[in-house]
């Protein structure tokens, strides 16, 4: 599904509803609801509305828990850290208790921090497999979701439901959530906002295939929604 919005404002509120649509369905089914937070900017708006009522009134909060979809490791109070981001602009706004937020920790050496947060999905979902109920992503302009970035292994391991990650031009290292782990979340949901994503978006929709990371996110048993703003779509 791809819904396009006038501008970034509109697009957060519909991405905040839909999250706490889903938060109550989830409950309800299954009396939890278990969603993985995107890094980047264009999430930041999407947290903060639903850190605010009226949506605030709307989630579920107590019966919450929520994950990375990819983490850089830097320090929490590092402008990079994606926990960080998220930190400022929703976990200290709702009441969710520490046991509620499963951030990936990546201090020391990247694989053992990867192969530790996989285990703590293994043991929070046991005995299901690992299943999100929503994995919230963003488009890189080079056609990278969570850290699943083109010309590193990331991509392409599927041994693993979380991996190290490694670029020649960043300073510090990722771990993050591989392709089959994503693909088995129950919703998964693109926020895409300005000029700059127009062409990689319609790369990466209207493209050959597997040309790009973000084309490999194809969940088996659900859904995907493009929630995009007019400047991406732009083309
Ligand atoms: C990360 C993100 C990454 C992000 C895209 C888009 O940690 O870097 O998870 O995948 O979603 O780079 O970033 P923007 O929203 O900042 O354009």
């Amino acid at each position: 599904m791809l819904r396009v919005f006038a501008d970034p404002e509109r697009l957060s509120q519909a991405a905040a509803d839909l999250i706490a649509d889903r938060s109550q369905q989830a409950v309800t089914q299954r009396g939890r609801f278990c969603m993985a937070l995107s890094g980047g900017n264009t999430p930041q708006r999407t947290y903060q509305q639903l850190a605010r009522s009226p949506l605030r009134d709307r989630v579920p909060w107590s019966q919450v828990h929520l994950f990375w979809g990819d983490e850089r490791c830097v320090a929490e109070n590092d402008p990079r850290s994606n926990l960080g981001m998220a930190r400022k602009a929703l976990l200290d706004h709702v009441p969710l208790t520490p046991e509620q937020i499963h951030p990936m920790s990546c201090a020391g050496d990247p694989r053992a921090a990867a192969s530790a947060y996989q285990q703590l999905l293994r043991d929070f979902f046991s005995p299901e497999e690992p299943r999100f109920d929503l994995v919230l992503l963003g488009l890189g302009e080079d056609g990278h979701t969570a850290s699943l970035i083109p010309g590193t292994k990331a991509p392409r391991e599927t041994a693993s439901l979380v991996t190290p990650v490694q670029t020649a031009k960043e300073d510090f290292s990722r771990i993050t959530l591989t392709v089959p782990a994503i693909n088995l979340a129950r919703l998964v949901v693109f926020l895409v906002s300005g000029r700059s994503k127009a062409k990689i978006l319609r790369q990466v929709l209207w493209g050959p295939t597997g040309q790009f990371p973000a084309q490999l996110i194809v969940p088996g048993k659900g859904e995907i929604h493009w929630l995009v703003d007019s400047n991406a779509a732009g083309q």
